[in-house]
């Protein structure tokens, strides 16, 4: 168990390298999911991807409000449908948030932390949480997303609660 240190763009150059396929499940990668999800704030709708705490291998944990973490290896959108405007946080870009398009529904494939396939439907926080997490893994940040300068916002000092952001943030 440990909490990682989050890389941060624009300093940490792994944040926009593709991520690696993961070929084995082994302890490691199952003591690395145990860190992630130590690593992730307890709050609200959160996530987070390997590159964000500096390993370039593809898998996410996500966390929905009062659910149980999970985690996803290797995961691969397999459809995505519709449109929903949110408003994003992420862990690695601090202390600002944006407004972006992400898919309404998305169906994901995966596998688990012991290595069985998985497939998860998804609308909604979750749809963007997943959509988030995955981009993360092919070195994408939601401010790739921000159509111009006018949806990037800056939290302003003094608020480090940024529970008025909405939408979804690590
Ligand atoms: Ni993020």
């Amino acid at each position: 168990m440990g909490i990682l240190r989050v890389c941060e763009f624009p300093k940490d150059r792994i944040l926009k390298q593709k991520a690696k396929r993961i070929s084995r499940i082994d302890s490691s990668v199952q003591n690395l999911i145990d860190d992630m999800i130590d690593t992730m704030p307890h709050s609200h709708g959160v996530g987070l991807a390997a590159p964000q705490v500096g390993v370039s291998l593809r898998v996410i944990v996500v966390q929905m409000p009062e659910e149980s973490p999970i985690a996803i290896i290797n995961p691969e959108i397999v459809k995505c449908s519709g449109e929903q405007e949110v408003t994003e946080g992420c862990l690695s870009v601090p202390g600002y948030y944006g407004e972006i398009k992400r898919s309404a529904k998305v169906t994901l494939k995966g596998k688990d932390r012991l290595g069985k396939e998985i497939r998860i439907k998804a609308t909604g926080l979750m749809a963007e949480a997943l959509e988030h997490e995955i981009d993360h893994l092919n070195g994408v940040l939601y401010i790739d997303h921000v159509e111009n300068s006018e949806k990037l916002h800056q939290i302003q000092k003094g608020h480090s609660d940024n529970s008025k952001v909405g939408g979804f943030r690590e």
